[in-house]
């Protein structure tokens, strides 16, 4: 079985850098790291207010990366000058995305009867730049699409992430929980109707020819069933990967300190 792609988002390395609104953590530096990890694509959004990826570090990492740039921007062609500066940064791929000011990550896929997508994907397309749409697992929007010539699209499994998580982990304990309105017994159908959706869509975009991509919400336990659904060819992953090597990473960076404190005093 061919394993998907794994393109990792590096966001969040950059969320933690503004956090200080100083030069570290770099996410340049995690480029490279990823690379040795055999990562296979790195993924950044370049958000309209600039949250996290600013654009001299779209600009470094396109100019720097071992591995090919997908870079996410919202659909709307007046949102914060975005598409003038990636149409000449030029990145690998393109991935539309829906984009709201008040949201926390990305909600939901593109609407994609907006009237503003066919001119943000010629524009992209004039300087040969690959884009892809982020979907629900949509049929209509899956033939929308292929309409506008894109060249793929990435799904949208946040719906089936969150049902999952709430089914197999201890979400629902957490302080950040929202009142869950799904009995366990409704939450296992809600699991099934979507990975059936996510089955049904990737199967007709490859039919379409258009490239299948997934991401959002994905970790180390909802991963499993989505592995056994066809012709996605690449997943995008950020907050579990990120989250999980601030703990994996904890341990040494102490210990890194502890050795420069050491160092200092016996000089
Ligand atoms: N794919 C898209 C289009 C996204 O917007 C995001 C979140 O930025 C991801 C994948 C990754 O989602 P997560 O951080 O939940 O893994």
């Amino acid at each position: 079985m061919k394993l998907p792609d794994l393109g990792l988002n590096i966001d969040h390395i950059a969320t933690l850098r503004q956090a200080r609104r100083i030069h570290q953590p770099d996410p340049l530096e995690a480029v490279f790291i990823a690379k040795n990890a055999g990562v296979q694509q790195i993924t950044i959004h370049l958000r309209e207010d600039r949250r996290h990826i600013h654009e001299d570090d779209v600009a470094r990492i396109i100019k720097s990366s071992p591995l090919p740039v997908n870079v996410e921007c919202a659909s709307d062609l007046s949102k914060g000058g975005v598409v003038e500066i990636l149409c000449a940064l030029r990145p690998h791929k393109i991935t539309l995305v829906p984009e709201k000011r008040e949201e926390i990550t990305t909600e939901g896929g593109l609407n994609m009867r907006s009237s503003a997508l066919a001119e943000t994907i010629a524009r992209f397309k004039h300087h040969n730049i690959p884009v892809a749409v982020f979907i629900e697992p949509d049929r209509e929007a899956i033939h929308l699409a292929k309409e506008l010539e894109v060249d793929g699209i990435e799904l949208h499994t946040g719906a089936y992430a969150h049902c999952y998580d709430l089914l197999h982990s201890c979400l629902p304990h957490s302080h950040n929980a929202a009142q869950s309105p799904h009995t366990r017994q409704n939450l296992a159908q809600q699991i099934e109707q979507a990975l059936q959706a996510l089955e049904s869509a990737a199967t007709l975009a490859h039919s379409l020819n258009l490239g299948v991509f997934a991401g959002h919400g994905l970790n180390y336990e909802n991963i499993a069933p989505l592995l056994s659904l066809p012709y996605i060819s690449e997943l995008n992953i950020g907050h579990s990967i990120i989250a999980r090597a601030v703990m994996v990473g904890l341990y040494q960076a102490i210990k890194d300190m502890q050795q420069a404190i050491a160092r200092a005093a016996a000089l």
